[in-house]
């Protein structure tokens, strides 16, 4: 909890060596990007990848500061939606950065929300075995999550996510001020990444949301206290650490799946669809998490509660019943928990918690035990 409150950008340090990069949070930096990337990379020409929804919002901005510091720069603009992390976009994309000669020395830039960042992020690794790429995530879950850590991926027919590249950006600039465009809906449903922070590892921040979180939602700096920064600054470093210590997720950034297990599971349930959005099941998946884990006797009840109820105050599903539409059976979600995470001799591995801030990777959780306590939350009215 050491980030300033104060107007000035906040710089997070990303720390893996020769690939080591800066995040910059801040509002109003989209106007710096064009004489922050003359300043990295002199004489690099851009191409900005961006959404039909973002390019009406912020691609003008961003385009004019491209100019204004004499960075040439082209535009590749995708149909909105997780539709475009697939395989027919990601040619359309790799196609435009050829046409446009885009070589090595010269950067993609990812205008847009997380679909954006990992579509543009994965092209920039394979176009020309590699380009470099700057990251100006658009939305609250781009902003603490997908735009920091280096994973890319567009869709296969057998999963999310399952094509992709670690691919280090060479920058990530967030720009607070973009988030005022974005639907309230959208903003807390990255919210819910943002409180993982603090419920994963970090009592104290969470504590801060707990008093702070109405600052958060309010258009940052408008109120004059830069909560909504101080937050973002504060899951960038949260991540950045745990990325730092376990780049390709072989034990530590696990952490960050918090809630991501029985999460997936609703979200498959409901198709990845509108019904239930990433941020919102993942919301409602560390409400199960927290209570499951009280179960298991490995926190007081009433630790649980705060946390889920922290969740449900700033408008987060956290019961089944705050999903809409009809719930999935209870053998269907144990079908979507086990093909999410593998089973091994009837026990799966879960993220869990003992306190808001102490949650640790169990590898041998009882599926029988899930079962029974899932059972009984279908049932809740
Ligand atoms: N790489 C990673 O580490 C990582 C981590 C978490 C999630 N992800 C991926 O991120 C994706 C979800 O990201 P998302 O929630 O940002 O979705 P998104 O990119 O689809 O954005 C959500 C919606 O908001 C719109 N939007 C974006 N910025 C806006 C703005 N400033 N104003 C108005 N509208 C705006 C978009 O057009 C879209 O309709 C998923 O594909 C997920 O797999 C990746
Ligand atoms: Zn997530």
């Amino acid at each position: 909890m050491t980030a300033p409150l104060r107007s000035d950008p906040t710089i997070v340090k990303v720390a893996l060596d020769a690939r080591s990069y800066d995040i910059v949070v801040g509002r109003g930096l989209i106007g710096s990007l064009g004489a922050r990337i003359a300043a990295l990379r002199p004489g690099a020409k851009t191409a900005v990848v961006t959404d039909e929804d973002v390019a009406r919002y912020h691609l003008g901005v961003a385009e004019a500061s491209l100019a204004a510091a004499g960075v040439p720069a082209s535009r590749v603009i995708v149909p909105v939606g997780e539709g475009s992390k697939s395989f027919h976009t990601f040619q359309r994309v790799c196609e435009a950065l050829v046409a446009e000669r885009v070589e090595r020395g010269d950067l993609v830039v990812a205008l847009g929300g997380g679909v954006i960042g990992d579509l543009a992020g994965f092209a920039a690794s394979a176009v020309r075995r590699g380009i470099d790429y700057v990251q100006v995530p658009t939305t609250l879950l781009a902003q603490v999550d997908s735009s920091v850590g280096g994973k890319t991926a567009i869709n296969s027919v057998h999963g999310k996510n399952l094509i992709g590249a670690f691919h280090q950006p060479i920058l990530v600039l967030a720009d607070t001020a973009t988030l005022d465009t974005l639907p309230p809906r959208e903003f807390r449903a990255g919210y819910a990444e943002l409180a993982k922070y603090g419920l994963l590892g970090d009592a104290a921040f969470f504590s801060w949301l707990e008093a702070n979180w109405r600052e958060v939602f309010a258009a940052g700096g408008s109120s004059g206290s830069y909560a909504r920064e101080r937050a973002i600054a504060v899951s960038c470093r949260a991540k950045a650490a745990i990325v730092a210590r376990d780049e390709r997720e072989t034990g530590e950034r696990a952490l960050l799946n918090l809630g991501h297990t029985f999460g997936h599971a609703l979200e498959a349930a409901c198709g990845f669809s509108e019904r239930l959005l990433h941020g919102e099941s993942v919301a409602a998946g560390m409400a199960l998490a927290f209570g499951f884990s009280a179960r298991l006797g490995l926190l007081p009840a009433a630790e649980a509660e705060r946390a889920i109820r922290h969740l449900a105050d700033v408008g987060l599903p956290t019961r089944m019943k705050d999903i809409p539409g009809n719930l999935p059976s209870l053998d269907r979600l144990m079908d979507l928990i086990a093909q999410d995470k593998k089973v091994k001799r009837g026990t799966l591995t879960f993220i869990l918690v003992r306190g808001i801030g102490a949650a640790f990777v169990e590898h041998g959780v009882d599926q029988a035990q899930v079962r029974a306590f899932l059972s009984e939350k279908l049932a809740e009215q």
